[in-house]
């Protein structure tokens, strides 16, 4: 993101104090002019102020959720958006082939690490965005196994 976007403040955001080294190990490794920011906080209640964004950018986030949690993170990222501001969501597509191919003991495998992904995979995207103040998603595949949802501020 900061490479795409060099001048622009970027936050982010997470739960545990392990990813958090490692993003800020990252980044200082890449000596930029204008480090992220990185905050220890739910994506549910960040405490930044209100409108103070462009874009919110959940990344591999929604699938590790209840979908309680991931509509109150919808809605705290509506609160933190200005107007005109998007939410991207990039994740696992729970409409891939991959998916429904998959060998029953494998996803059974893979739900094993990954416990909500039947919440996840019977989530409404669409309404979750809906609800929480945005526009109707765009929705584009970004890998077989992922699709990405970008939708921008309702009003
Ligand atoms: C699969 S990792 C993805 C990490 C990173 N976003 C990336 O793309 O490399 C999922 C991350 O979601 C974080 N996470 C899970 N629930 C969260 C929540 N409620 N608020 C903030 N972060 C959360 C976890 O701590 C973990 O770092």
């Amino acid at each position: 993101m900061q490479q795409i976007y060099p001048d622009a403040t970027m936050v982010g955001v997470d739960l545990s104090p392990y990813f958090l080294a490692i993003a800020a190990y990252n980044t200082n490794q890449k000596s930029s002019h204008n480090p992220p920011t990185w905050v220890h906080a739910p994506a549910e209640a960040t405490g930044l102020p209100d409108h103070s964004f462009d874009l919110v950018s959940l990344c591999l986030v929604c699938h590790e959720l209840p979908q309680e949690a991931t509509r109150n993170i919808f809605e705290e990222a509506r609160r933190l958006l200005r107007p005109n501001g998007h939410l991207a969501v990039m994740d696992m597509n729970p409409k891939s082939e991959v998916f429904a191919k998959m060998p029953p003991y494998i996803l059974t495998l893979l739900k094993s690490t990954e416990p909500y992904l039947d919440q996840y995979f019977t989530l409404d995207l669409v309404e979750t965005f809906k609800s929480a103040g945005f526009h109707t998603p765009t929705i584009v595949c970004n890998s077989p196994r992922h699709h990405t949802a970008i939708a921008k501020v309702n009003g």
